[in-house]
């Protein structure tokens, strides 16, 4: 197996894929029943959580990037309504789109009625269990939405999840089950609990088409977002942070489909725990993990820490992404701090790792994509998506800016 040597060293790169089609044609048919989906949802949404709408404002970042004078804009998902993160994009679709279907089965309601009327049926879905594995964020969402329509929720956490995500998840009545174990044990397990219990729905991260094109919805929320002069020749070029792959895959798809080759999508991940790249980088999907090249699979940006990636994703992804790059934990830290000190944004670690695109694009393989496409760096726009931290408690939040503050200390041009 022919792997980058970076990635078994643990050094900072990027990666580009060398099966791109830059101008390919996707089918848009599972996207856009998404999105209708999504529209019926919102009034049941609204109901439950005081109005909510589940989108976040697109940021433009003015001066953040000293020597770049491309465009900049932060999507802020680290303040995604009511769960605080990207996840919940795909999670408040699918647990929906089950509660839709239980509903319609036992005749709660008929096809084509408004949904609103399941914000007052927790009697009927407490009958009902719902199993998620996760590292935090996604089983947040599902705790969330699944306990407000009235689902008896477990969520199976691994090692790297953090305590303040379980106490939350804990005081709206979700069960939380931790597992001494990384990730990929979390999901195995929780599958089998799942299989054992007749009522229980399994929101499987790997594999689950409903959570990936509830994620693809995001890419129709940017795209109204932004400048409508987006061509070939002034690109858009979107980083996303990746864990399992689910997340960033289903925007990413939505983005291509919609843009052609005016998107160009990168992911971007933990030295530690690179596991879409390596499943990608190696042509074995998820037939391999981490660990099996010698990586630890640890580190604390938690939504990311995951060993082996969705072979559903790497599939999806093989001829849709440009690249993924790998960052550290200290840089993550000292770019949550920035972020703070000079935009006053609250992320999380894992949110903060698309933010170093420009400097990768910098890089030899950087410079080597944009000549391959013909591109001005001038011309691109950056769009770096803030995947979550809105609800990290303060006392959390301050201890990391603090050790963030002395990583950019010790390290200022980490972040050029
Ligand atoms: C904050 C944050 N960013 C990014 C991701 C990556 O999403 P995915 O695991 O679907 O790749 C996660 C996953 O939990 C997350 O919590």
């Amino acid at each position: 197996m022919n792997l980058p040597t970076e990635l078994i060293r643990r050094e900072p790169f990027l990666w580009i894929n060398p099966s791109l089609e830059i101008d390919i044609d996707l089918d848009t048919a599972d996207m856009e029943q998404a999105k209708n989906d999504w529209e019926a949802f919102g009034p049941l949404i609204a109901e439950l959580f005081d109005g909510a709408e589940i989108d976040s404002a697109l940021t433009p970042l003015l001066g953040f990037f000293s020597d770049s004078d491309a465009i900049s804009f932060l999507k802020q998902d680290n303040r995604l309504p009511v769960a605080g993160s990207i996840k919940a994009r795909g999670g408040f679709f699918e647990v929906l789109s089950h509660a839709r279907e239980l509903a319609l089965q036992e005749d709660l309601i008929k096809p084509g009625q408004p949904l609103v009327a399941l914000a007052s049926q927790q009697t009927f879905f407490t009958n009902y269990r719902l199993d998620v594995a996760s590292t935090g964020n996604l089983g947040l969402s599902i705790g969330l939405m699944g306990r407000a329509i009235g689902f008896s929720v477990y969520v199976h956490m691994s090692a790297d999840a953090k305590q303040w995500k379980k106490d939350l998840l804990q005081s709206r009545g979700a069960r939380v089950v931790e597992y001494d174990g990384d990730y990929s044990l979390a999901v195995t397990k929780a599958r089998a609990a799942s299989l054992a219990e007749p009522r229980s729905y399994f929101v499987d991260d790997e594999r689950s088409l409903r959570l990936f094109w509830g994620y693809s919805k995001a890419a129709y929320d940017l795209i109204r977002q932004l400048p409508d002069d987006i061509t070939p020749e002034r690109p858009l070029f979107v980083a996303i942070p990746c864990g399992v792959g689910g997340a960033p895959g289903g925007i990413a798809y939505g983005l291509k489909a919609l843009l052609g080759k005016s998107a160009h999508i990168f992911f971007a991940e933990p030295v530690e725990s690179p596991s879409v790249l390596l499943g990608m980088a190696s042509g074995k999907r998820d037939d391999i993990k981490v660990q099996d090249i010698g990586l630890t699979g640890k580190t604390l940006a938690d939504g990311l820490a995951v060993g082996r990636p969705s072979g559903y994703v790497c599939r999806q992804m093989d001829r849709v992404l440009s690249g993924i790059f790998t960052v550290t934990d200290q840089s993550l830290l000292a770019m949550q701090y920035r972020l703070y000190r000079e935009e006053g944004i609250k992320c999380e670690p894992s949110a903060c790792a698309g933010l170093f695109l420009p400097h990768f694009i910098r890089t030899e393989p950087g410079q080597q994509y944009l000549q391959r496409h013909s591109i001005k760096p001038l011309n691109i726009r950056y769009v770096f998506w803030a995947t979550g931290g809105a609800l990290i408690p303060e006392e959390k939040y301050q201890d990391q800016l603090a050790e963030g503050k002395v990583f950019l200390e010790q390290q200022p041009n980490m972040l050029d």
